[in-house]
């Protein structure tokens, strides 16, 4: 059941987190869902405009459509994940989407908020939500590239501001993560005191983790094994720092390079071992069955795992 995000919101804010997964093929879809279904999970299917661009937009619509079919006790919403203003309207109009990002977090405040506001209208005249960016990530995010060095954290007095002004319903917060599989040079954490300082001067936002993949060890050692060579010393985000972040508000966090990570494994693997090997659907079932196993793991880690029961009666309350 497609149901919105902020139905989603209010049922775990302030105590889990809803996993925000990226989805661009059917493979993926048919493993999220495997995985949500084995953990009871509610959860978030985002599509980037790279995603709505790879296959066709209407062909992941279908494949949403047909999982949903496959998978009836399934609770989740639909998001665009870092849309331009365009695209948004796109998904706004479609009548598919739950819910959209706009992210203008690298034009100046004040254009950053004009742009925003427009989306927040459009969208809350058919009753979608928008989240919105404030701060920069380190990392890549499609086309804009941000030095590490210039990450900058979101600033919880800015934030009130662009909130209250933009009107959007969930704010992206720079928190000291970034996209990708090179986050940190050592063992970092999260900066707990930002999403606090933003939860205190803004009670009751859901706020979005960007670049919430923790990139295993274990997963990059595998890979290299396997004939890779992703740098060894690519780290991410402290699985364990889930919880507690969502605790402080933390509602929605996305997770896309670390499903890379699976599938990059489970392929280099079966073609190692197989080199003889050319059909794509041997390690293709693999990879729906790793994939599926580690969404479930994420569940476990966001706290979502065995909430669907809750969400159900939830927003059959209405
Ligand atoms: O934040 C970006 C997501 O990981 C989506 O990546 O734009 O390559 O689809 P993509
Ligand atoms: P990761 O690259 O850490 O998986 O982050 C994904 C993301 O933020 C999608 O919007
Ligand atoms: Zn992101």
């Amino acid at each position: 059941m497609i149901v919105t995000t902020a139905q989603l919101f209010k049922v775990a804010y302030g105590k889990y987190a809803i996993g925000a997964y990226n989805i661009n093929n059917a493979e993926q879809t048919m493993g999220l869902f495997k995985g949500c279904m084995q953990a009871k999970a509610p959860f978030i299917i985002q599509l980037s405009k790279g995603a709505r661009n790879y296959t066709d937009k209407r062909m992941l619509e279908a494949i949403i459509r047909a999982a949903e079919e496959i998978f009836p006790e399934a609770i989740y919403a639909v998001h665009l994940d870092h849309g331009d203003e365009q695209t948004c309207y796109d998904c706004i109009d479609s009548g598919f989407y739950s819910s959209v990002m706009i992210d203008a977090s690298h034009d100046p405040l004040q254009e950053n908020i004009a742009i925003t506001r427009r989306v927040v209208d459009r969208a809350h005249a058919k009753g979608l939500s928008v989240e919105a960016e404030l701060g920069m990530l380190g990392g890549v995010e499609e086309d804009i590239s941000v030095d590490e060095g210039n990450a900058c954290l979101t600033n919880p007095e800015e934030a009130v501001e662009f909130v209250t002004k933009s009107g959007c319903d969930s704010l992206a917060a720079a928190i000291g993560t970034s996209h990708g599989a090179y986050k940190f040079k050592g063992q970092q954490s999260l900066h707990f005191e930002v999403i606090e300082a933003i939860q205190k001067k803004l009670p009751g936002l859901p706020i979005v983790m960007h670049g919430s993949s923790s990139v295993p060890k274990d997963e990059v050692a595998r890979i290299n094994k396997a004939g890779g060579t992703l740098d060894p010393t690519a780290c991410g985000v402290n699985e364990d720092e889930y919880l507690p972040a969502a605790k402080l508000g933390v509602t929605k966090v996305n997770i896309d390079t670390d499903g890379r990570l699976v599938w990059t494994r489970v392929h280099r693997e079966f073609f190692r071992d197989k080199p003889d090997a050319f059909d794509f659907r041997p390690p293709g079932k693999t990879f729906i069955e790793e994939y599926a196993k580690f969404i479930a793991h994420k569940s476990e880690k966001l706290g979502s795992a065995g909430k669907l029961d809750e969400v159900r009666a939830a927003v059959s309350k209405k």
